[in-house]
């Protein structure tokens, strides 16, 4: 570990949904001190539930030890006052996918958060970095780290530095998460998708297109993609387990990045989004669940 990652030794976490309870639950197993933050103490609650739901899971696929996991969990404190993240030396937004909602928080990050050499980063999936960094007055220390669901299964972060992120930044934030997390990073520049969903979801709109016009059932085109390619999912599942809101509003913004058609949401997705039938986390999505 470098000097520069050495001080990373406390971090932040905004948002304690799937994504922010398993960046929480990475750097609490890799020994850092995590607090998450939530918009208020039941929210809170419940993301700490699910850390240890997650942790327990990885102790019974002998992937953890138990010891480990009690001590992962004893390096996470859950709050609902933002606050509470004053001292930290890296805060991770991981709030839902709305550019007014992660405008706000980093707002409000630029106030809380005291020592003005913290790095402030975004794990949007589609939301442009630069106008996260501009809702600050240190756009220098405001970089994009995309992270991938599960996070504590999937190696990858890719890291999105805004044109004007400090090339210092970018390297504590890769130290960061290569040296004391393990996992792999790639490097995007800040377009609407980055590399991974410029790619995905592209593909899952394109599923959600078959089954909306009635070409295959959801299953089998599920099943020609998992046996005919080997996806370990296939798309509609996927689409189910990244949450049917969540796809909506990446497509949007890559829409509005790129105005090309392959992005736009088809009206099946948009009608379940409006009906909540988003996926695994309300029960029923393309597949149900129990
Ligand atoms: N900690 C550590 N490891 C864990 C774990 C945890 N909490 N939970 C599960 N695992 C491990 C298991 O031990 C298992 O490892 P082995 O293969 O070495 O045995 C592996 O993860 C698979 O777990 P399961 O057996 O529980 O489940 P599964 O085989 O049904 O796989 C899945 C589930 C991991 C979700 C798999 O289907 C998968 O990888 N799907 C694709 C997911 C994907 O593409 N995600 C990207 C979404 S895009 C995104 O996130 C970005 C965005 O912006 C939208």
């Amino acid at each position: 570990m470098s000097a520069r990652t050495a001080r990373i030794t406390k971090v932040g976490v905004v948002g304690g949904g799937q994504m922010g309870a398993g960046i929480a639950e990475v750097c609490a197993r890799a020994g850092v001190d995590t607090i998450v933050c939530e918009a208020d103490a039941t929210a809170a609650d419940r993301a700490r539930e699910r850390v240890a739901i997650s942790l327990e899971r990885a102790v019974q696929r002998g992937k953890l030890d138990r010891l480990s996991a009690e001590d992962a969990l004893g390096r996470l404190t859950f709050t609902g006052d933002l606050d509470a993240l004053a001292d930290r030396r890296l805060v991770v937004e991981a709030v839902v996918e709305n550019a007014g909602a992660k405008t706000e928080i980093f707002t409000a990050l630029d106030k809380i958060v005291e020592d003005p050499g913290a790095i402030l980063a975004t794990n949007t999936s589609a939301i442009p970095v630069m106008r996260l960094g501009m809702a600050t007055h240190r756009a220098d220390h405001v970089l994009g780290l995309h992270f991938f669901n599960p996070v504590p299964v999937l190696p990858l972060v890719e890291v999105v530095p805004s044109l004007h992120t400090a090339p210092a930044t970018v390297a504590a934030a890769e130290e960061f998460v290569t040296d004391v997390l393990g996992k792999t990073v790639v490097r995007s520049q800040d377009r609407s998708g980055f590399v991974v969903n410029a790619l995905l979801i592209p593909y899952l709109l394109s599923a959600i297109r078959m089954a909306e016009s009635g070409y295959a059932t959801a299953a089998d085109v599920d099943a020609g993609m998992e046996l005919g390619c080997a996806h370990p999912m296939g798309p509609l599942k996927l689409a189910d387990l990244i949450g049917l809101d969540t796809v909506a509003s990446i497509a949007v913004s890559l829409y509005e990045e790129f105005k090309e058609p392959l992005y736009a949401p088809p009206p099946l997705l948009q009608r379940m989004v409006e009906a909540g039938l988003l996926g695994r986390k309300t029960g029923r999505g393309f597949h149900t669940y129990d």
